[in-house]
């Protein structure tokens, strides 16, 4: 492990953000690397007290850092003058144009075994320019759809070259990392044999699309997609109709390897993926750009448990270990990952796992065992 010191914006925001940041910060501080952390502001709450939600010194101070831990933000649902989701500022501003969510089979109550998937969802366009307007009196709602050549390519790129890492990564720790998975007692169902957890197998993209109605938006990322996966003759390439992808992955999770897919198909698709593996509880993700990388759980703020001390910190702490390894800590994050995988493998389960830990008491478990 490195002697430098590495300095993590931490950014809790609303909700369960200020419960699951804090633990995801304790686990970094009890490794053998040195941290300086940032406390950054962002959310409903700081838009509420300042009339900004993405305050002017979170948006430089972060530039300073190497990288970030993003909790989540209560948006609301209707719209409200000058109140602008800050992750999407934040992606926007500092170019993270891919957002990685891996979808592994956990030890857990409700994770079904030998999924081992990551889908790779472009981060910076498609509905998400958020470019709506109103029409005919306000009875017509108009949302733009932005797809570029350029951004489609670039995440193809990003997903083949991961699909590629994937596969030497197997090949070096062939299956002893996810054997805790699956021979953990809840998970053993009869386990079709795995895409990718064969290190035999060659890598695999699936390019999610809706080309058959959406001929030009979509059309032009199939496209881009298919152009980019000539580079990669080792790399096999599939495509699938986004509903039929929904169904099939649901079905046979197991069969996938690395997915891409433009920004709103990625969203609603890793959603339900992390519905296979354990639940938002356990759904890290990282938000990446060329230069810096962002983590966050897959989940949002949660109003529902905020405040009760029962949030599961697994998905951040996890995402902090996405975090490590973007940074070249790979070790480090593996022992995240293990430590991770042991808590729930001795039934240490937050509330949403069917269990009765605190977030303090899962954390602390997690800590115990990084160790091993
Ligand atoms: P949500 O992800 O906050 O919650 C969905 C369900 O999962 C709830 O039942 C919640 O209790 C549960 N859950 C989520 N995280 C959990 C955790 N760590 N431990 C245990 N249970 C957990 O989604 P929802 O309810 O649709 O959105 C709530 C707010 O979060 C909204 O204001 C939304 O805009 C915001 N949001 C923010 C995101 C972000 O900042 N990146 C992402 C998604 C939603
Ligand atoms: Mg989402």
């Amino acid at each position: 492990m490195t002697e430098r010191t590495y300095r993590i914006a931490l950014i809790p925001g609303d909700g369960v953000g200020k419960e699951v940041v804090p633990a995801a910060q304790r686990v970094l501080a009890a490794l053998p690397l040195r941290f300086d952390f940032v406390e950054l502001d962002a959310g409903w709450e700081v838009f509420q007290r300042t009339g900004t939600a993405l305050p002017q010194r979170t948006a430089s101070v972060i530039r300073s850092c190497d990288g970030a831990i993003f909790g989540a933000t209560q948006s609301p649902s209707q719209k409200v003058e000058g109140y602008n989701s800050p992750i999407l500022a934040l992606r926007k501003q500092l170019d993270l144009y891919a957002n990685l969510r891996p979808v592994v089979s956990m030890p857990a109550p409700g994770s079904r075994p030998s999924i081992d998937m990551l889908i790779v969802r472009e981060n910076t366009e498609c509905l998400y320019v958020r470019q709506e307007r109103l029409e005919d009196n306000g009875n017509t709602a108009v949302a733009q759809r932005v797809i570029t050549r350029r951004a489609s390519e670039r995440i193809a790129r990003k997903a083949f070259m991961l699909a590629r890492g994937r596969k030497r990564e197997r090949e070096i720790r062939r299956l002893g990392d996810w054997r805790l998975a699956n021979e953990s007692p809840i998970s053993n169902l009869q386990s079709p044999i795995s895409q990718s957890h064969n290190p035999l197998i060659p890598p695999r993209v699936t390019i999610v699309h809706k080309a058959n109605v959406l001929s030009l938006t979509d059309g032009l990322f199939r496209e881009a997609c298919l152009a980019v996966a000539r580079e990669f003759p080792d790399v096999e390439v599939e495509e699938q109709i986004v509903d039929s992808m929904i169904y099939r992955m649901i079905r046979e999770p197991e069969r996938y390897d690395v997915i891409v897919a433009p920004n709103l198909y990625g969203d609603i698709l890793s959603d339900a993926a992390a519905a296979l593996v354990g639940g938002l509880g356990l759904a890290p993700s990282a938000n990446a750009g060329d230069a810096f990388t962002l983590v966050e759980p897959v989940h949002g703020s949660a109003p529902d448990i905020a405040g009760k001390g029962i949030a599961n910190p697994c998905a951040t702490i996890l995402a902090a270990a996405q975090l490590l390894a973007s940074l070249g800590e790979g070790e480090a994050a593996q022992r995240i990952q293990r430590a991770v995988h042991r808590t729930l493998a001795d039934n240490i389960w937050s509330a949403d796992l069917g269990g009765k830990a605190m977030t303090e008491e899962m954390t602390a478990a997690i800590i115990e065992r990084l160790g091993d």
